[in-house]
């Protein structure tokens, strides 16, 4: 596959620019760059979700013009999104199938065909897909593998995988580059897209990096080290998310017990839950995705109902709906920013607002019920600013931000107005090696001056680096207690299976 001369504009932003890259059959190709460098659009060109301005794209020597995705599809090519684009509501087995239904007899939709071959791809590839679970039930680890088989389902023998890796713990990725090798092993192409250097250095045959909208080198994996590769791409270093001196002190700011949360079916996904965050503590919870996490997360945002006892600064909070904890000053990173983070057709500013719609800057009045817009948007500038958020403006719509810069922006926000207690879930999900530096030197000093976190992360290292104490989570429990400062990704990873005992 080639593109030559790739060009695509949008209003204020010229988003790849004179683009060239090869792509050689049965390989794995990567393409890195900063946030907004333009890879995900490249992609999407690719996929004939978006026409290029310029330029030509070449399949076996033959240049192709898609109009749509269905274009790309017949021509077999399938893309896995950097967000998520199943149906909530649907079983795995209708979203693989959505679209392009088996029909018996032209008519009725043959449940057991696509049953039948669904088995017969996740066994294959050793997916481990359950196809009539329904999707709303699944956490993003097991939605990334139905979004993988949709596009096997479909025949696809180029594959573009727009960052997989980034909600995946580590014997995940290992699991997602061993359905990787087999898939090229079969003559199958890829082109994988991430943030995470390290791994691409080990999946890869070939690196592209793009920088600016342009592509500017591709090189052999065997021949750089992530640290040139970072150089590339943005002329800086790899940060380390390091804590240095300890700012924890003995006042408990948040302190839950006991907390339970069941599923609508009755099933206890977060088991008698307890655990205390100081002022100025970061408490890491690690657990491979789908062990609670996010029910906890979400039992103590107010969003799921819940038993036990949450208090917040001495205050019980365990019955106040989501929008008074917010108001007590908790912030919240949520682990999906599409579906829980952003308003993705409003303007920047009016993303500002949500979730903070009574408070300043974003109120006036004496008991704030009057919007302030003029307060929004000059927040909202200062966001875009203090967080580095590329972006023409802060009236283009959410959409329009690159996946990174989306996250930058949730992560700005929620910063604001001095959170008492920040709850981050992969808080620099999708961001570039720069900005992570920058989102983890905001916790820092918010830390220092005593904001109290909760942080969930599949990135290790990050995990690790930034807290101050460590439980492990599964199956809904605590099961250990783990010291961050003598750790490693490794030991970690094990125990967060429950293979190691003892810890
Ligand atoms: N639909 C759109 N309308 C306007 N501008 C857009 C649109 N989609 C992307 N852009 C802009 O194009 C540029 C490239 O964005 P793109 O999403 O391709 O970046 P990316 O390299 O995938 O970044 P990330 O690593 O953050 O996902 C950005 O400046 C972005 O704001
Ligand atoms: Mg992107």
């Amino acid at each position: 596959m080639e593109l030559v001369g790739i060009t695509k504009r949008f209003p204020g932003v010229v988003a790849n620019r004179d683009i060239h890259l090869r792509v050689a059959k049965g390989q794995i190709h990567a393409i890195v760059g900063e946030n907004g460098a333009g890879k995900s659009t490249l992609m999407k060109i690719l996929y004939g979700m978006q026409r290029p301005d310029e330029g030509e794209i070449r399949i076996n020597g033959s240049p192709v013009g898609f109009h749509s995705p269905a274009d790309a599809i017949s021509a077999g090519i399938g893309m896995v999104h950097q967000h998520f684009m199943l149906a909530d509501n649907l079983t795995v087995l209708e979203n693989v199938i959505l679209g392009s239904e088996p029909r018996r007899g032209g008519i009725a939709i043959d449940f057991a065909a696509a049953r039948k071959k669904i088995k017969e791809i996740s066994d294959a590839y050793g997916l481990g897909i359950r196809p009539d679970v329904p999707v709303e039930e699944l956490g993003v680890g097991d939605r990334q593998r139905v979004e993988i088989l949709k596009v096997l389902y479909r025949g696809a023998r180029i594959l573009i995988l727009d960052e997989p890796t980034a909600v995946l713990v580590p014997h995940e990725v290992d699991e997602l580059f061993e359905n990787l090798r087999g898939l090229v092993r079969e003559g199958l192409t890829i082109i994988f897209i991430s943030h995470k250097l390290d791994e691409v250095l080990r999946v890869a045959d070939a690196i592209t990096v793009i920088c600016r909208g342009t592509t500017v080198a591709t090189v052999d994996p065997k021949q750089v080290t992530a640290r040139q590769l970072a150089e590339l791409m943005v002329g800086g270093e790899l940060p380390s998310p390091e804590t240095r001196e300890s700012t924890v002190t003995d006042v408990t700011v948040l302190s839950v017990r006991d907390l339970t949360v069941r599923n609508p079916d009755g099933r206890v996904v977060v088991d008698n839950v307890s655990f205390d965050i100081r002022k100025g503590e970061v408490l890491g919870i690690a657990g491979v995705e789908g062990n609670g996490q996010n029910e906890l997360v979400e039992a103590l945002m107010g969003i799921r109902p819940s038993t036990g006892r949450i208090v917040l600064n001495g205050t019980d909070i365990s019955e106040y709906p989501t929008r008074r904890r917010r108001e007590a000053g908790i912030g919240y990173i949520p682990a999906d920013r599409h579906r829980h983070g952003l308003l993705l057709e409003s303007p920047l500013w009016e993303n500002r607002i949500l979730g903070h719609q009574t408070r300043r800057p974003n109120v006036k009045g004496r008991r704030g019920i009057w919007l302030d817009r003029a307060g929004a948007r000059a927040d909202t500038r200062r966001i875009v600013r203090e967080y580095d958020v590329r972006t023409p403006g802060i009236d283009v719509h959410a959409t329009a931000l690159s996946g990174g810069n989306q996250q930058k922006l949730i992560v700005g926000r929620e910063m604001s107005g001095d959170p008492v207690l920040l709850i981050a879930s992969h808080p620099t999900r999708g961001v570039d090696v720069g900005a992570q530096a920058a989102i983890w030197d905001h916790l820092r000093a918010a830390r220092a001056k005593g904001l109290a976190v909760l942080l969930i992360s599949a990135d290790l290292d990050e995990l690790i680096g930034l807290s101050d104490t460590l439980k492990v989570i599964l199956r809904g429990r605590i099961v250990a207690d783990i010291d961050p400062s003598t750790v490693t990704p490794e030991r970690l990873g094990s125990a967060m299976t429950g293979a190691e005992e003892g810890m």
